[in-house]
């Protein structure tokens, strides 16, 4: 199969035409890259891993959309869980009212997440849910008598959400003139990446350094003036799935703890299954985080769900004071707690964690492998089944492609012509690399994993041919 960009791209009719483009009044609105015009298939049908457009082309979905789809795609029983709810109540408003939708969610999501996170607020995504996270402790600072804990520190790069307010938290030198003086950028420090840490320095080493960036930085601000410090226990696609040393967490929270600053995990990408247990936290039970946030997966695609989880402990004092106040209109809607039980149900009725773990392993295993007869493989790192794989013009130097290649765009090209659906960036105008993620529905089988990577061998033949065809890689 091979794919006519101009057919898929949207970009159809004259300039200033006024005709509407291939997919109608929305089509202009999702991001395009005027220099690389990447082909938009039109979806029709979706089934576990798998994905089919509107002239019956089969996709891998290899990176759960952006990795969101953990349960895959076509589970009847949320389809049908949903249906019932909405059409035996469609809508309460939780600020007003109770129901058990919500009841039932949240005891299921604090039963899946231990000893710590007893309370839940969702919400409907992922910065929402980071919002409610930095709103709460706010609001509870203030309560303890401690004003002055406004100052967010968080990790150089990161992605913390698209409101003006996450998108200061988030580390991104690149966020666009747009938002200039818009959004002001938060304190940082640099994030613990493990392969291109800066010269002289082991994983290890470096994070050290960057903890100890961290306590500096709290130094320098007034430890009283800060309120959280958050960070991404496993990197999404702000680090390509950056996995810190153990030492990392178990450092930062004990700096934490000493200065009064509360930690905040993000797993919005991490948490509810994906990482092979249910929080990454988990990972790291000695250390676990004061508040720690979750979505995507949460809902899997089949509503939008986010979660935000505190102790009973923080929370319960908090309600006795003054109460956490700040609702969204969808906050906790019986839909969208319906739709996330069953996706939860799901995962834990086909045990779709341990999979995660057991796959991730064998992909890893597999895409290591690969590295060994694709130069343009330099690092696979991740945990569970959320991975990325670093492209690089020389493995050994760890010489990233240059901008010009747009070797991320270009890689979803080809992925699509071998029958993959990849998500793939280069951030930070590529100061920390190009890659593409890889992290299947947590349903995937080993036979599934093969196919993915003898698609992925053709995929990244094709880019190697291509870069070199244009005289942007020497092979
Ligand atoms: C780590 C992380 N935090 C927050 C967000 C924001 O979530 P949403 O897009 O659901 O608002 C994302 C989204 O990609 C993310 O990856």
């Amino acid at each position: 199969m091979s794919l006519d960009i101009s057919k898929y791209s949207g970009n159809s009719g004259p300039a200033g035409s006024v005709q509407p483009p291939h997919g109608g009044p929305q089509d202009v609105m999702q991001g395009r890259n005027p220099d690389m015009p990447i082909p938009m298939p039109m979806m029709v049908r979706a089934e576990g891993i798998h994905m089919w457009d509107e002239q019956g082309n089969e996709y891998i979905d290899l990176s759960s959309g952006p990795i969101v789809s953990n349960i895959g795609h076509g589970v009847k029983s949320v389809g049908e869980a949903i249906a019932n709810q909405i059409n035996t109540l469609d809508f309460a408003y939780s600020r007003v009212a109770r129901h058990q939708p919500n009841i039932d969610f949240s005891a299921q999501v604090t039963r899946l997440a231990g000893p710590g996170f007893e309370r839940v607020c969702f919400s409907s995504g992922g910065t929402e849910a980071i919002e409610t996270a930095i709103k709460f402790l706010r609001q509870y600072t203030i309560a303890k008598g401690q004003p002055m804990r406004k100052h967010v520190i968080s990790c150089m790069p990161s992605y913390h959400g698209g409101t003006f307010s996450a998108l200061s938290w988030s580390g991104d030198t690149e966020l666009g003139d747009f938002l200039d003086g818009m959004v002001v950028p938060t304190h940082k420090v640099p994030a613990p990446f493990t392969y291109r840490q800066p010269e002289n320095y082991t994983a290890e080493s470096y994070a050290q350094h960057c903890a100890d960036a961290l306590r500096d930085k709290i130094k320098e601000l007034g430890e009283q003036n800060v309120l959280a410090f958050m960070i991404e226990p496993i990197g999404g696609v702000a680090t390509g799935c950056n996995v810190p040393p153990d030492s990392y967490i178990h450092k930062v929270r004990k700096i934490c703890n000493e200065s009064g600053v509360y930690l905040v995990f993000d797993e919005v990408m991490s948490g509810a299954g994906r990482s092979g247990k249910f929080m990454a936290a988990h990972y790291w039970p000695d250390a676990l985080p004061d508040v720690s946030v979750m979505a995507k997966g949460l809902g899997s695609g089949y509503a939008p769900v986010g979660a935000t989880l505190f102790s009973a402990k923080m929370s319960d004092w908090l309600a006795n004071q003054r109460g956490f106040d700040f609702t969204h209109t969808y906050t906790a809607n019986p839909v969208i707690c319906a739709a996330g039980k069953a996706v939860l149900d799901y995962t834990e009725a086909n045990d779709l964690m341990s999979n995660a773990a057991r796959m991730g392993e064998y992909l890893c295993e597999q895409l290591n492998t690969l590295k060994e007869t694709q130069p343009l493989i330099g690092n696979v790192r991740g945990r569970g089944l959320l991975m990325s794989v670093e492209l690089v013009a020389n493995q050994e130097v760890k010489t990233s492609l240059p901008g010009e290649s747009k070797a991320a765009d270009r890689v979803r090209i080809h992925g699509m012509n071998n029958g993959l659906m990849i998500y793939s960036r280069r951030t930070n105008g590529g100061m920390f690399g190009d890659w593409l993620i890889v992290a299947p529905p947590l349903s995937v089988t080993q036979n599934e994993c093969d196919e993915i990577i003898k698609r992925l061998s053709a995929t990244l033949k094709d880019l190697n041919n291509d870069l070199v065809k244009l005289g942007l890689l020497v092979n």
